[in-house]
């Protein structure tokens, strides 16, 4: 998948990959493209630039021996993003007892986690994504016993989980920049995400590892520990800070900043 905001990256990219399919001697089955908006009602579906045009427009792909679905059809996302690769195997070293997973997409840290034998609850506020999500556990033979799925809005949830006493050793707080919740609230990542961690903190259990992870290029991984060290104030808890090293194929300045905030 080729993503490109304007006609000079897309030839950029494709001459890219070209080259280093020719070094590596490795031919794509398929090849899509990409275009990336400014303006999210200007999204389309992603484009068969080459291979064969019959094949069903998903597929699995398998990260670390774990399989997930990908739909090339489903317009800006399909399914996994890579550049939480390095956060999925450290999820895995944490053999989590308990997981929460907000803004769980298609619930690829849910699966990485029951399959350390954690129990699980994915909330999204798409139920599309949650059924994406359900498909991806039964993918890799995980039954239903022990894994939840909510389909509500994150902010409004974790008071709710608080107050019932539901406490997790894992919580995954990796929301989009911008979003209409519930009722039409308007979150705004920059704005928004400390009131995020103040509610995560109150679901955490006595050691909790949560991941802080956001797009937003002004809440680099050194804001995202400064604000998180403000909230652990507020809420009294003992905290450390771990980074996961960078993917190779996302340089500094692409993909996800993220951190782990181990609490105890
Ligand atoms: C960046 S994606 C999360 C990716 C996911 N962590 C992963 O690695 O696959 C953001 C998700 O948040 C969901 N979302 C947006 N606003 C939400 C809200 N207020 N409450 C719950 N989910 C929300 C979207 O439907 C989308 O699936």
């Amino acid at each position: 998948m080729i993503s490109h905001k304007n006609d000079a990256a897309l030839a950029e990219l494709a001459a890219g990959l070209e080259a280093w399919s020719t070094q590596a001697q490795w031919t794509p089955a398929r090849v899509f493209t990409r275009f990336l908006p400014l303006k999210n009602h200007e999204r389309v579906s992603p484009i068969l630039r080459s291979g064969d045009a019959s094949l069903p427009i998903t597929t699995v792909v398998t990260e670390a021996g774990i399989r997930y679905g990908l739909d090339f059809g489903t317009g800006y996302s399909h399914g996994l993003f890579l550049d939480q690769r390095a956060n999925r195997a450290m999820l895995k070293t944490l053999r989590p007892k308990r997981l929460l997973n907000t803004f769980a997409y298609t619930c690829s840290f849910s699966v990485v986690a029951a399959l350390t034998g954690a129990e699980t609850l994915s909330v999204d506020l798409s139920r599309k994504s949650l059924d994406r999500g359900k498909q991806n556990l039964a993918l890799n033979g995980i039954t239903a016993a022990g894994h939840r799925f909510i389909n509500d809005d994150a902010l409004d949830l974790l008071p709710k989980l608080g107050h019932r006493g539901e406490r997790f050793d894992a919580i995954i707080l990796d929301p989009p920049t911008f979003s209409r919740g519930n009722n039409g609230r308007l979150w705004q990542v920059e704005q928004h995400f400390e009131d995020l961690m103040l509610a995560a903190l109150e679901v955490a259990g006595p050691t909790c590892a949560i991941l802080l992870s956001t797009n937003c290029t002004k809440l680099n991984p050194t804001v995202l520990e400064r604000q998180a060290r403000g909230c652990a104030k507020i809420k009294r808890r003992t905290t450390e800070y771990t980074r996961t090293a960078g993917e190779v194929d996302f340089p500094p300045g692409h993909g996800a900043s993220t951190l782990w905030m181990m609490v105890r």
